[in-house]
């Protein structure tokens, strides 16, 4: 294998401008912006039309704050989340990270369980290999040992069960057999705490930085459901890189036939034009809180930012007017299968793996046994800087694989990125693959 010299990274760029899939920085050069930075940009950059919802509602005022006043935008983007999401879940906050929506995930099942007299379930169930968020109690639930080292005393007591990973199936496990086990190891684990004492079960349904794109096997999320509802234990399902169209449907468990009790959607619901999020819950789950509490006890200062929901509101309208959710599930499939017949082949991509415009693509040092390379390599990191000199930003991704090695990079273009640059995204990231391991 070859071997690496000492991995220098090159000083970040000042960026300068951008439009629709092309970023140009300070010294001049363009490139295209394969990831959406890390699954965001879902239309691309400086899109006139959100620009001048946003500055239309700057006109007017920034934010009403959300315990003085309600907008025409809010409104109306709550509107189109419910159509969206369907089956019940017709509750909702809007909120400014993915963060804050996970958190406020979490806060409503634990206010949930109190409110109906459940006052032992406090524990979290969530997967290894899973990522949540950033703040503490989104930390805690998250199975990522890197970002969890530095906070590991402080965060929450949390259960992890095993990823749901074909790639990476548990030691021993058959294909057919993995849905069987994972549902069993969790309803294992709901009993070895006491029923009594679980109030939510997290997890992403297409796993996203955490675990560079792991779509879940068939099954996987009805069955874990069933348990789910068997001991009263609530499912949330964590759609902020995920929801919103990534995957092709709007919900990312759609194609799984699911609706969750809870759920959190961030990036590609505002498309980075503001930072906006949103979490979402079951009517029956806000009735209760309604009676007992008077409403949902979460919130921040910027709740409801007016101009974020302005923004999130012209994003959604485009994303339906252009039909771009069609668009991600056939160019999705196109772009699989190109990625696939592109990579497959080469000794050190271990797998292509996906839905929609979500595609990760992980490299091993051995594709036999499925070695990650060593972490100290930075294997990521340098193809990430290799990628960026080809003139292509994807999301490096790292820590996924066994222990704290795994390397990949995440692709999630533009849903109104053009067949070029669809094509381009493909041939680049061959020839960097090439280039890095030459
Ligand atoms: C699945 C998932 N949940 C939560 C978060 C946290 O979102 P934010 O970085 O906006 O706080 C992320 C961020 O990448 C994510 O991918």
């Amino acid at each position: 294998m070859k071997t690496f010299p000492k991995f220098v990274p090159t000083p970040t760029p000042k960026v300068a401008h951008g439009r629709g899939s092309w970023v140009t920085d300070q010294d001049g050069n363009r490139v295209i912006d394969g990831s959406g930075g890390p699954a965001v940009y879902c239309l691309g950059h400086g899109d006139p039309r959100i620009n001048e919802a946003i500055m239309a509602q700057l006109n007017q005022i920034a934010q009403g704050y959300r315990r003085f006043y309600t907008s025409d935008p809010l409104e109306q983007l709550e509107a189109f989340i419910r159509d969206r999401c369907g089956g019940g879940l017709t509750e909702i906050l809007i909120n400014s990270s993915g963060s804050e929506a996970v958190e406020s995930c979490l806060k409503v099942a634990l206010q949930y369980q109190q409110a109906i007299g459940q006052t032992d379930r406090t524990r979290f169930i969530a997967r290894m290999r899973s990522y949540h968020g950033n703040t503490l109690g989104a930390l805690s639930v998250s199975g990522y040992p890197m970002r969890r080292a530095a906070f590991e005393d402080s965060l929450l007591p949390v259960s992890f069960v095993s990823p749901a990973s074909e790639y990476r199936p548990p030691e021993g496990v058959e294909p057919d057999q993995l849905v069987k086990f994972l549902a069993n190891e969790l309803e294992d684990e709901i009993l070895r705490l006491g029923p009594e004492t679980v109030c939510a079960f997290i997890f992403e349904p297409v796993v996203g930085a955490a675990g560079c794109v792991v779509p879940p096997p068939a099954g996987y999320a009805q069955a874990i459901q069933a348990v789910c509802q068997k001991y009263g234990v609530l499912l949330i399902s964590d759609e902020v890189m995920s929801g919103a169209g990534r995957t092709g449907t709007w919900r990312a468990l759609e194609p799984d036939q699911v609706v969750p009790d809870i759920m959190s959607v961030a990036k590609g619901l505002g498309g980075g034009y503001l930072p906006l999020a949103a979490t979402v819950y079951q009517k029956k789950i806000g009735d209760v809180l309604t009676k007992k509490d008077g409403g949902l006890m979460s919130g921040h200062t910027f709740t409801a930012h007016t101009a974020a929901c302005a923004a999130a509101l012209k994003v959604q309208q485009i994303i339906q007017e252009e039909n771009l959710l069609e668009r991600v599930q056939s160019k999705g499939a196109w772009l699989g299968q190109s990625l696939k017949d592109a990579l497959s082949d080469h000794p050190h991509v271990g797998d292509v793996r996906g839905r929609g415009f979500f595609w990760g693509v992980e490299l091993v040092a051995d594709k036999a046994t499925k070695r990650p390379f060593a972490r100290d390599l930075m294997i990521a990191e340098r193809l990430g800087q290799t990628l960026r000199e080809e003139g292509l930003l994807l999301y490096p991704v790292s820590g996924f694989g066994t222990a704290q090695a795994g390397d990949g990079v995440i692709i999630a273009p533009a849903y109104n990125a053009e067949d070029e640059v669809l094509e381009q995204i493909v041939g680049r990231t061959k020839r960097s693959i090439e280039n890095l391991f030459g």
